[in-house]
C-alpha cells in the first residue's frame, strides 16, 4: 500500500532512477505516483493521477534536476486519486517535501488545529499535516530531523515518513511506526525504500529501520537513532540474496506468468532451509495445547492446507482463522499454553500484525513464516521461517503461495517427528515425495499452459464460477477462484464440494461452469457424486484431476491433468498451477493487467 522510495547522491541526476524504482514499487499501488527533487535549494516536482507509465507520458517523470530525491506511488486511502492528493505533498512555503505510507488517523483534528493557525492545505490526504507539522517546528530554529521528531509525536497511527527540505538540502530523513522502510547503502549514495526490489539494481546491502527509530540519510553515512531518547542505534548491514534479475520480467510478458513458472525453482530453494529452522517451531507446537494457524488472503489458503498438511503427519490438527477476525473470536482466551503460526508473505500485513501482537501480549508462542528478511513479522515473532520465493512483484501472489505451502510441509515433516504419529519411513517416503514435486510443476507448466490459454478463450466472458474441492481441495478450490476473481474480474466462488448442495447449487443452471478440484485421494468418490449432482444441473465441468483419470475425464467436459504420485497433503502444489494459469489468461483475454489489478495493492497495511 503505497511504495516510497528516496536516493541521495553525490552528483548526478537522481529522477532517471526514482523514476525505475517507482516501477519496481509499482505493485504496492498504482493510482497516482510523484517525484520531487531539489536543485539550488528549489524543489522541484513532476506527479500526477494515474499508472506510472500514463504520468511519465504526460509529464516525462525522468526530467528533474538533482541528485537527491524522493518518489512515492500511491494507493488511495485518504482522498480520490487526483493530482492534488498525489504525493509528495508539502509546507505552505514548499520547502518541505514529504512522502507517507500509512494512516494518520488523528488528521482531521490536526488539520483544524493547523488551519487555525493559518496553514493553508492543498490535498484531501491524512499525510498533508505532516509538512505543515515539521513547518511549525522548523520555522521555531529546529532542524529537519528535530521537526520530524515533533511530528512524530502529533501524529497517531501507522506511517513510514520520508522527509526532505530546501533548508537542509544535504540529506533525508526518515522515520516509521508499522510500516516499512529499508535502507540501502552503497558507495557515496544512501537509498531508503518501502521495499528492496526498488534498489536492488543498485546495491543488495541493506540496513533495517525498524518502529521507533529515525535515520538520517547522506551521501557519505547512515545515522539511525531512536526517536525516544536520541540513543544512537549501531545496526550492521545485511547482505541479501535477492537479484536485480529476479525483479524483472525476464522476457515474460508479465511479472505474474514469470512467477508461475519460477515456481518449481522457488520450491527447490525453500527445500533447501536447514532441518534445524523448524525444529524449534515444531518443538512449540508439539508442546502447545491449541495450535492456531493466522494469515489473509493467499497466505489463508496456505494456512487452511498447512492445516491438513500438520493434523495428516503429526496428529496435531491446528484450527485457521481470518488474521482480521483473529481478535473477534478469542474472546482474550489466549494463554502461554497456545501457539500462533502467521503465514504472510510480506511479513507487513497489518490485520496479521496486529493479531499477532494480540496474541503474544497475552501469552502465546508465534512462528511466523514470511517470504521478507526483516519484516515486521520476523521482530515480533519467537521463531521466523524464511521461505526463499525471491522477489513477488506480481501483485496476485502465486509463487510466495507455492513456498509457504512448502515451509508448511517441511514443518508439518519435523512435527510429525517428535510427535511420532507417523513412522519414521512414512515420513522419509514424504520427503521424498515432496522434493520430487518441483519437476512435476514444471511438467504441468509446459503441458498445462497451452491448454489454459485456450480455456481462457472459451469461457473468458462468462460472467460466475463455482471452485469446488473437498478436504485439503478446499483451500486449492478458495485459491482458484481468488485468483480468477482478483485479476480477471469475473465473479468466482470457492467453496466445499460437500457445502455446494446446500445452497450454491442454486447458481447452477445450463452451461454454468463448476470447476472441480478432484485428485485421486479418499475424496475422490464423494468428489464424483458431487460432479454428478451438477451435471444433473446442465453445469458444464472442468476439472482438474490426476493424469489418466477416467472417471473423471468422462464426467468432464474439460481437464487439467497433474502427475500422478504426488501424496495428498502436498496436492495444492500442483493443482492449484493450471488455476493459476487459467486466470492469467481470463485476465489477458479480458483485457486486463494481471499485475496490477484494481483496487489492490500487495501489501495490505490497513485494518
Ligand atoms: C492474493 C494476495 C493477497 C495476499 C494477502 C496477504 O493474490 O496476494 O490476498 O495473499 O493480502 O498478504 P501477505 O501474505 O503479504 O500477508
Amino acid at each position: 500500500m503505497c511504495g516510497i522510495i528516496a536516493v541521495i547522491q553525490n552528483k548526478g541526476q537522481v529522477a532517471p532512477f526514482l523514476h525505475q524504482a517507482l516501477k519496481r514499487l509499482e505493485y504496492r499501488g498504482y493510482d497516482s505516483v510523484g517525484i520531487t527533487t531539489i536543485e539550488k535549494d528549489h524543489l522541484f516536482t513532476k506527479k500526477d493521477k494515474g499508472k506510472i507509465d500514463e504520468v511519465h507520458r504526460k509529464h516525462n517523470l525522468d526530467n528533474l534536476p538533482g541528485s537527491i530525491g524522493i518518489g512515492h506511488t500511491r494507493w488511495a486511502t485518504h482522498g480520490i486519486p487526483s493530482l492534488f492528493n498525489s504525493h509528495p505533498h508539502f509546507d505552505c512555503d514548499e520547502k518541505i517535501a514529504v512522502v507517507h505510507n500509512g494512516v494518520i488517523d488523528n488528521f482531521l483534528e490536526l488539520r483544524k488545529e493547523l488551519a487555525k493557525r493559518g496553514h493553508e492545505f492543498g490535498s484531501d490526504t491524512d499525510t498533508e499535516v505532516i509538512p505543515h507539522l515539521i513547518e511549525e517546528k522548523m520555522k521555531e530554529g529546529n532542524t529537519l530531523k528535530e521537526a520530524i521528531k515533533y511530528a512524530t509525536g502529533k501524529i497517531e497511527g501507522t506511517y513510514a515518513i520520508v522527509a526532505m527540505s530546501t533548508l537542509e538540502s544535504d540529506k533525508i530523513v526518515c522515520t516509521r511506526n508499522g510500516n516499512p522502510l529499508v535502507i540501502g547503502r552503497k558507495d557515496n549514495t544512501s537509498y531508503v525504500s518501502s521495499d528492496i526490489p526498488a534498489f536492488l539494481p543498485m546495491t543488495n546491502n541493506m540496513i533495517l529501520l525498524l518502529d521507533g527509530e529515525i535515520a538520517t540519510l547522506t551521501t557519505n553515512e547512515v545515522v539511525i537513532e531512536k526517536l525516544s531518547d536520541g540513543a544512537i542505534v549501531e545496526r550492521d548491514t545485511i547482505k541479501i540474496s535477492w537479484t536485480a534479475d529476479q525483479a524483472q520480467k525476464g522476457g515474460f510478458p508479465h511479472f505474474m506468468l514469470k512467477e508461475i513458472h519460477e515456481q518449481p525453482d522457488a520450491i527447490k530453494q525453500t527445500l533447501r532451509i536447514r532441518t534445524e529452522v523448524f525444529e524449534g517451531p515444531a518443538k512449540i507446537i508439539e508442546a502447545s495445547k491449541r495450535v492456531m494457524l493466522l494469515a489473509m488472503g493467499t497466505s489463508g489458503h496456505s494456512a487452511m492446507a498447512g492445516r491438513h498438511m500438520i493434523a495428516s503427519n503429526s496428529g496435531i490438527v491446528p484450527s485457521f482463522e481470518l488474521a482480521s477476525d483473529f481478535q473477534d473470536v478469542m474472546y482474550d482466551s489466549i494463554t502461554t499454553d497456545d501457539c500462533v503460526i502467521a503465514i504472510t508473505q510480506s511479513g507487513e500485513t497489518t490485520d496479521t500484525i496486529t493479531s499477532v501482537k494480540y496474541a503474544k501480549e497475552l501469552g502465546a508462542q508465534v512462528i511466523a513464516i514470511t517470504n521478507v528478511v526483516g519484516s515486521s513479522i520476523t521482530r515480533i515473532a519467537d521463531y521466523t521461517i524464511i521461505t526463499q520465493a525471491g522477489p513477488e512483484i506480481g501483485v496476485a501472489a502465486t509463487k510466495t503461495l507455492m513456498v509457504q505451502l512448502t515451509a508448511l510441509a517441511q514443518l508439518s515433516i519435523a512435527i510429525g517427528e517428535r510427535t511420532e504419529f507417523r513412522t519414521k519411513e512414512y515420513l522419509k517416503d514424504r520427503k521424498q515425495n515432496l522434493e520430487e514435486i518441483p519437476q512435476k510443476i514444471a511438467r504441468i507448466i509446459a503441458i498445462e499452459e497451452e491448454k489454459a490459454r485456450r480455456l481462457a478463450n472459451i469461457y473468458h466472458n462468462r460472467p460466475s464460477f463455482l471452485f469446488l474441492g473437498r478436504g485439503i481441495s478446499i483451500a486449492t478450490a478458495f485459491e482458484g477462484a481468488l485468483k480468477l476473481k482478483e485479476i480477471s474480474y469475473n465473479h468466482a466462488e470457492g467453496y466445499s464440494a460437500g457445502e455446494s448442495k446446500h445452497g450454491p447449487i442454486a447458481l447452477v443452471e445450463q452451461d454454468y461452469p463448476v470447476i472441480f478440484i478432484a485428485p485421486k485421494d479418499n475424496t475422490h468418490g464423494k468428489v464424483i457424486g458431487n460432479i454428478m449432482e451438477m451435471k444433473a444441473r446442465g453445469a458444464n465441468i472442468i476439472s482438474v484431476i490426476e493424469e489418466n483419470d477416467t472417471d473423471l475425464m468422462e464426467l468432464s467436459d474439460q481437464t487439467f491433468q497433474i502427475p500422478a504420485g504426488i501424496y495428498h497433503e502436498f496436492s495444492p502444489m500442483a493443482y492449484v498451477v493450471p488455476l493459476q494459469l487459467f486466470s492469467y489468461y481470463m485476465a489477458r483475454r479480458n483485457g486486463y493487467d494481471p499485475d496490477k489489478p484494481r483496487n489492490l495493492a500487495k501489501s495490505v497495511t490497513v485494518l
